[in-house]
């Protein structure tokens, strides 16, 4: 008797890939010149990391210069996350010490729960202190990352099978939504799971992921950026956008985080349908590209005046990264996955880059954090920062052996 097929997690229609990506973009990236975008990666950390002290940049400029703020945001963990990139790529002690110090304020954090209340505490807590054990075997890192975790998991709605994303789970306007954005933070529950032994952590994560792969991602392949639950009876109700054009455009962030996040949780379960649905998104994204390849801030604009959202851009090349990384050596779209990661980040480091800027100086300009709200309009973003500082990391490993954060 055949086994019964594995059913489709969402029978999105995949695009073929039809755009040629922009043709100065070269396949094999020039290892010198990723070693020299480094370089000015590590200077711009320098400055910063004296101008910064104990406090952390804000999740967007002002002129392109970061306000400091402590650690009360939902962003806090991409400035670690550069210390402990830097720390792997140079070695150097002043890193890894500004990083430690960091640890200790992110086990505080989550010990007294300050703004703790919301679906990102992966993106806090993957890369500050999961970093941290994985790299120095820390163990306060991880009793705050298995602390941040229990705090992800009192916002799992078992009926619905999903993570809120924001509020308190009782708030009429929030509950029972789920949002694309978490993908990424999944990874915080599958690690908890390993390093616990408790199975609830990993349940939670792959019902979350299933529902964010049947209703998150629509049939053509685009993505809602937020969708609701009935939190009483489970059932879906509809898409609603938060920081994207429209409730039926596709917000380019959003999409780079389901390019990412799919193959990141594939990376924690195995589940090889997700690579599937990762590379719909991808080509969804891909199609829509302007000329210089990196992306509007919303994908219903191809051409014209508006904004571009670099940090999309640097995402979407980490995603990519990985979906290439993670995808069977015979499937045909790995090279091209792989040619337009290094291309975008060819692009961005040719002329997004700001090299040499003022102390708190972001990295990459022309990011837009949250255009219906006029937030961080065309300025530099701290995780556009981080995804471009870990996609370079990644491209100087061709053999695909660096060991990510998530
Ligand atoms: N996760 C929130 C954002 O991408 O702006």
């Amino acid at each position: 008797m055949s086994p019964t097929p594995t059913p489709r997690l969402n029978p999105a229609v995949m695009e073929p890939l039809s755009a040629a990506l922009p043709r100065h973009w070269e396949a094999q990236p020039d290892q010198a010149a990723l070693q020299q975008a480094i370089a000015q990666v590590l200077a711009a950390i320098d400055r910063n990391l004296e101008h910064f002290g104990t406090q952390f940049p804000a999740p967007s400029s002002v002129n392109s210069v970061y306000p400091a703020i402590g650690n009360i945001e939902w962003t806090n963990g991409f400035w670690t996350g550069m210390l402990w990139l830097a720390y792997e790529v140079s070695g150097a002690a002043r890193y890894r010490e500004a990083a430690e110090a960091h640890v200790r304020s992110f086990h505080e954090r989550q010990a007294q729960r300050i703004n703790t209340n919301h679906h990102d505490l992966g993106f806090l807590y993957s890369l500050s202190c999961i970093a941290a054990h994985k790299l120095t075997g820390s163990e306060l890192a991880a009793e705050a990352a298995m602390g941040a975790a229990r705090l992800l998991l009192e916002r799992y709605m078992e009926r619905a099978g999903i993570i809120q994303a924001w509020g308190d789970l009782n708030d009429p306007e929030q509950a029972g939504r789920m949002i694309i954005d978490c993908n990424l933070n999944l990874p915080l529950l599958y690690w908890a799971a390993q390093h616990s032994g408790e199975r609830a952590f990993a349940d939670a994560a792959n019902r979350h992921i299933e529902a964010a792969a049947r209703h998150i991602v629509r049939a053509d392949g685009s993505t809602f950026h937020t969708f609701f639950f009935d939190p009483a009876t489970g059932q879906p109700r509809h898409g609603k956008t938060h920081q994207g054009y429209a409730d039926d455009s596709c917000w380019s962030r959003g999409q780079a985080w389901g390019i990412s996040g799919f193959p990141l949780v594939y990376r924690h379960n195995g589940d090889a349908r997700l690579l599937e649905l990762s590379k719909v998104v991808a080509n969804y994204f891909l199609n829509r590209l302007p000329e210089d390849g990196i992306a509007y801030w919303d994908l219903i604009f191809t051409s014209g005046p508006e904004q571009r959202d670099s940090s999309a851009a640097a995402i979407a090349a980490c995603g990519l990264l990985e979906l290439s990384r993670q995808l069977p050596a015979a499937d045909p779209l790995r090279g091209a996955y792989r040619h337009a990661a290094a291309g975008m980040v060819q692009e961005l480091s040719g002329r997004y880059l700001i090299a040499g800027g003022a102390p708190g100086s972001g990295l990459l300009r022309h990011a837009v954090y949250h255009k219906p709200q006029g937030m961080g309009v065309d300025e530099c973003c701290i995780w556009g920062d981080y995804f471009y500082f870990e996609a370079l990391v990644r491209l100087t490993h061709s053999g695909g052996d660096w060991q990510p954060y998530w």
